[in-house]
């Protein structure tokens, strides 16, 4: 194809017929997926859309699988919410990435107390081997340890850590391997997208240590929630992607969102959403390791961002009632045009994407004039 076809083709997409995780492939990607949680399945409206799989190939559990669910007591499992979501995926044969085993937040009271190294090594052995035994074969991914650290970098003082210190990541990372040999295991956390600070300096440390130790560390969730706004450029998103991959075999956008900080908004600030979203995106397709991107859930009728962050909100790429917004077709349109050049994998590509005034989406391709991709 001729550079000035190529083009044409571009402009004249219409991603608004196509779905995301079927762009996602076609553009190199393994996934687009999203986080499910709990009380959305008994909304079929909201589940017609989860189950499709050429919109998302992937589902995550947002709470399910979590500890004060998987043992609420010691030694007592319970796998009904989780089993509800990895169901869904079993079905459908969508992935399922699953989150989280071994972090400090929505924790029973009893893996608090004041244990030694040994005690606590022993509650975490048990609850990885039993929660990631019950899930063996069929997750993705696991999300072994999520959140270890401070946005200063420090660690986080949680009950691991005070009992066992770094060594807790070591061990929980061994037992997952040792558990579910097949799973991709993650380390994830949010605010280590913006290159280069100190989280992300302390995660990169932390990683080196725990594989110096002997223990398999996969992959390198960045959680991704941002402000509209004041999201990490691309170029930023790049370049942590390009320090994590030194050390891991895959990275990838873990929870998506992008949140407005004002309520209403105007058209513009939808405009610079789906700016900051195909940010996000366009890292993922062109930093090699990066495997795909899941977004902490898409409809904002179930996002948790106005009850964590009051007055912000509308983050997700479908509105309350079903409506896919500019971000949305932004992020299709980018997906398809790097489907079409063949841009996934080439070093030089970089696709530019202009959304103008009512969410018209103008991509331009400077890899396919660079490069011939195509001729
Ligand atoms: C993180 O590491 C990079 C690269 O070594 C360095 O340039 C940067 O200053 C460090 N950031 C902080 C906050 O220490």
């Amino acid at each position: 194809m001729h550079f000035s076809q190529l083009f044409v083709a571009l402009l004249t997409a219409a991603p608004a017929d196509c779905q995301l995780d079927k762009l996602a492939k076609a553009a190199g990607l393994k996934y687009f997926g999203t986080a499910v949680d709990n009380p959305a399945l008994n909304n079929q409206q909201y589940m017609r859309i989860a189950r499709d799989k050429d919109e998302f190939g992937s589902i995550t559990p947002a709470n399910g699988q979590k500890w004060s669910n998987t043992e609420p007591s010691q030694g007592r499992f319970n796998y009904g919410s989780g089993d509800a979501i990895a169901n869904v995926a079993k079905q459908t044969g969508q992935l399922l990435r699953c989150h989280t085993l071994v972090w400090y937040n929505q924790l029973p009271g009893y893996v608090s107390s004041n244990y030694n190294r040994d005690q606590m090594q022993r509650i975490i052995t048990t609850h990885i081997q039993n929660v990631a035994g019950h899930y063996k074969g069929q997750c993705y991914a696991w999300d072994v340890v999520n959140e270890a650290f401070e946005d200063d970098g420090k660690f986080r003082q949680s009950a691991m850590y005070r009992a066992m210190g770094i060594d807790y990541i070591t061990h929980s990372f061994k037992i997952a391997a040792q558990t579910d040999p097949s799973t991709k295991l993650y380390y994830n956390d949010f605010n280590i997208e913006r290159c280069c600070n100190a989280k992300i300096n302390a995660t990169l440390a932390m990683v080196k240590t725990v594989q110096a130790a002997g223990a398999r560390i996969d992959g390198i969730g960045m959680q991704g929630h941002s402000r509209v706004g004041k999201s990490p450029s691309k170029r930023e998103l790049m370049d942590t992607m390009a320090r994590f991959s030194e050390l891991v075999q895959e990275v990838a956008f873990t929870e998506v969102d992008i949140r407005h900080t004002k309520l209403p908004t105007t058209a513009a600030d939808r405009e610079q959403q789906a700016k900051d979203y195909v940010d996000v995106v366009g890292a993922c397709l062109e930093t090699p390791k990066c495997v795909g991107i899941t977004i902490w859930d898409y409809t904002d009728q179930y996002s948790w961002i106005p009850g964590q962050y009051p007055g912000e909100g509308e983050a997700c790429l479908w509105d309350r009632s079903y409506n896919k917004k500019v971000a949305y077709t932004s992020v299709a349109s980018l997906l398809q045009s790097a489907a079409e050049a063949g841009l996934r994998g080439k070093a030089v590509a970089t696709p530019a994407v202009d959304v103008g005034e009512g969410g018209k989406v103008t991509v331009r391709t400077v890899a396919a004039e660079a490069t011939g991709v195509g001729r």
